[in-house]
């Protein structure tokens, strides 16, 4: 579990900037959104915290060390930094069972047979999946396999999880449910978790804090309700209308 601090933090694309000058602190066992239309940047700036991206300007910090600075050349590479990401598309290998899933990771890691059994075991009952060790993923619901991606991006124990529009594809009923089940194991679990989405609904309801996001920078950041009640521009205020 770690803070996550944004220092002026802009990316280039050749000659256009996906996000600029970005300033953020994502705080110890904080569920934060990022929240805006198509294109803002969501995924670029998660993708940043992942090391999936090199920022080109500014810092970024995991607490007080330095995760990226190129202008000292400074990268820590997306394997060194121990952050989960959990996909729209769950990634799910739908030859392997779950188990074999969820036990990926910690096999790559090389922990010891008895190790893995036990924490894939805890983290399948968090996500209420216990008893289906054996099925193939292909044989899964959706539900089901967002929840195999969900415990695979846990259990390798992250001190961030990344989550990039993972609901999308479920219908709303079960989309309902899965909001409040992943909100549940992030405070029981004290994580700090970063989420992306376009649904304002959703990121009202589930975050500590929302991240509003337009054009490659940063509208307004505040609680759920502050943004309701006093959007800061007529962007923000349109953005909570358009979603009503
Ligand atoms: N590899 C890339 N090369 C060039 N431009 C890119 C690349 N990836 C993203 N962009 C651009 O950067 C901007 C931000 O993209 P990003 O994927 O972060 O948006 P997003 O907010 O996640 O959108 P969506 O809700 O559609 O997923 C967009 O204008 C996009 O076209
Ligand atoms: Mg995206």
């Amino acid at each position: 579990m770690s803070k996550v601090v944004f220092e002026k933090v802009g990316k280039k694309y050749l000659s256009t900037w996906a996000v600029k000058d970005i300033d953020l602190t994502i705080e110890n066992g904080e569920f934060v959104s990022f929240l805006g239309p198509s294109g803002c940047g969501k995924t670029t700036t998660l993708r940043m915290i992942a090391g999936l991206e090199e920022n080109s300007h500014g810092k970024i910090y995991f607490d007080s060390d330095v995760v990226s600075d190129p202008l000292i050349k400074s990268f820590m590479l997306p394997e060194k930094r121990n952050v989960g990401m959990v996909f729209q598309s769950y990634a799910v290998w739908p030859h392997m069972n779950v188990f074999d899933n969820i036990a990926y990771p910690l096999k790559l890691k090389k922990l010891k047979k008895e190790q893995i059994k036990a924490d894939v075991e805890k983290m399948m009952s968090i996500v209420e999946l216990s008893g289906l060790e054996l099925r193939k993923s292909s044989e899964l619901s959706g539900g089901q396999q967002q929840r195999v991606a969900l415990a695979r991006g846990l259990v390798m124990k992250p001190r961030i999880l990344l989550l990039d529009e993972p609901l999308s594809n479920l219908d709303a009923k079960l989309r309902e449910k899965m909001r409040k089940d992943i909100r549940k194991i992030q405070q029981d679990l004290k994580l700090t978790m970063v989420y992306v989405t376009h649904d304002q609904k959703e990121a009202f309801q589930m975050s500590d804090k929302v991240v509003v996001m337009n054009q490659g920078r940063i509208e307004q950041i505040g609680a759920p309700a502050d943004i309701q009640k006093s959007p800061i521009s007529e962007f923000v205020a349109d953005f909570i209308r358009s979603g009503e």
